[in-house]
């Protein structure tokens, strides 16, 4: 059986205790930043609302913590359907999925996390019941085998992924609108720090919500996370107010320099100029020696390195730019052939 949850969207009742859960966006309106999306995403849900329709499949992709999984519970909600939550890999067999969209009721949103995680031959059973709502199951093996078709209630499909680039175009083509969630400006990861801690009853003064914000790699999970531990530090060591100097110091204490890269994201920089001295480095042997698999180094510590100009990606492998060495305040090597190898 696929480890499958079922999840009510509708907004929790009043008095529930608040935890992480409660600061997911529940609405389009609560959703902050990703102005486009938001436009857009709106228009296909009301259209889908005033047809009385499912809407269109919807795939969203982009780094952890941007709110992939957020959008698929509002998606959902703003619909007033139900949300079935399944992932990639946990769908061995094409039985698995068989299992999972038969139980789908009219205008059910089911969704996919780590869709380029589908094996194949359940990504081929999706196809047509994507397209025409069509499910064909074999049954027996051999000579004998038969194949039965079912049809499947209107349901909405919602992908996500941290890959495009692994999607297969027949799977890619079959969604109606995808969407790549970029990293969040400092304004907006001001806002969501200021809602979370507006949730969490925090006291927090504007330029310690700002300085929290600045450090947080662009990702909305992330600010959330940086809060909270501010706010630990702001209630141990001083009086529990976020001041911009509470967060400069919790910040600090924690680990997050400057830019907001952690411990993993310098060693991985110092790695690329010091240990193999800014020459163009594999992905495997750079996974290695910072010890993380190498889909975390792609998916996970790359992107926001490469977003602020500090790595970039080259045939030959990875290499760090001279805002790297910079930032670590080493002196780049004198002549910049030796960056590109
Ligand atoms: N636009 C947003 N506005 C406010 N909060 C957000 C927003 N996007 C994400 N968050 C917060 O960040 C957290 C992480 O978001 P989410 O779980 O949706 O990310 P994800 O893209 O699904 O990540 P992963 O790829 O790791 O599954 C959520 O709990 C939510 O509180
Ligand atoms: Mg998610």
């Amino acid at each position: 059986m696929p480890r499958d949850q079922w999840v009510d969207p509708r907004p929790m009742e009043d008095g529930e205790p608040v935890n992480e859960l409660s600061l997911r966006p529940r609405t389009l309106d609560e959703f902050v930043g990703q102005r486009e999306l938001k436009e857009r995403l709106g228009i296909i849900l009301e259209a889908a609302k005033m047809r009385d329709e499912p809407a269109d499949h919807l795939m969203f992709a982009g780094p952890p913590g941007l709110g992939k999984t957020t959008l698929a519970g509002i998606v959902a909600a703003e619909l007033g359907s139900h949300l079935h939550i399944t992932s990639g890999p946990a769908i061995e067999r094409a039985g698995d999925l068989a299992s999972i969209l038969t139980k789908l009721e009219a205008g059910d949103v089911l969704f996919i996390d780590e869709i380029h995680r589908l094996p194949r031959m359940v990504e081929e059973v999706m196809y047509p019941a994507m397209e025409d709502r069509q499910l064909d199951v074999m049954l027996g093996k051999g000579p004998a085998a038969r194949s039965i078709r079912f049809d499947l209630e209107p349901f909405t499909l919602v992908g996500a992924t941290t890959r495009t680039g692994l999607i297969t175009g027949p799977l890619r083509d079959r969604f109606g609108f995808s969407f790549r969630l970029e990293f969040y400006d400092q304004k907006d990861l001001q806002v969501i720090v200021t809602r979370s801690a507006e949730i969490f009853e925090i006291s927090i003064d504007p330029l310690g919500a700002s300085e929290i914000a600045r450090r947080s790699r662009g990702t909305p999970r992330i600010a959330n996370r940086l809060l909270n531990r501010v706010r630990d530090f702001a209630e141990v060591r001083g009086d529990g107010t976020i001041s911009q100097q509470a967060a400069f110091d919790g910040l600090a204490l924690f680990g997050i320099d400057e830019l907001g890269l952690d411990k993993v994201d310098r060693t991985l920089l110092e790695n690329l100029c010091v240990k193999f001295g800014g020459r163009p480095v594999g992905l495997s042997t750079l996974a290695i020696s910072v010890g993380e698999p190498t889909e975390t180094v792609e998916d996970v510590i790359e992107p926001f390195l490469i977003q602020q100009g500090l790595l970039v990606r080259t045939p030959r492998g990875r290499v760090p730019t001279e805002n790297a060495w910079h930032h670590l305040g080493l002196e780049p090597p004198e002549q910049p052939a030796q960056l590109f190898g």
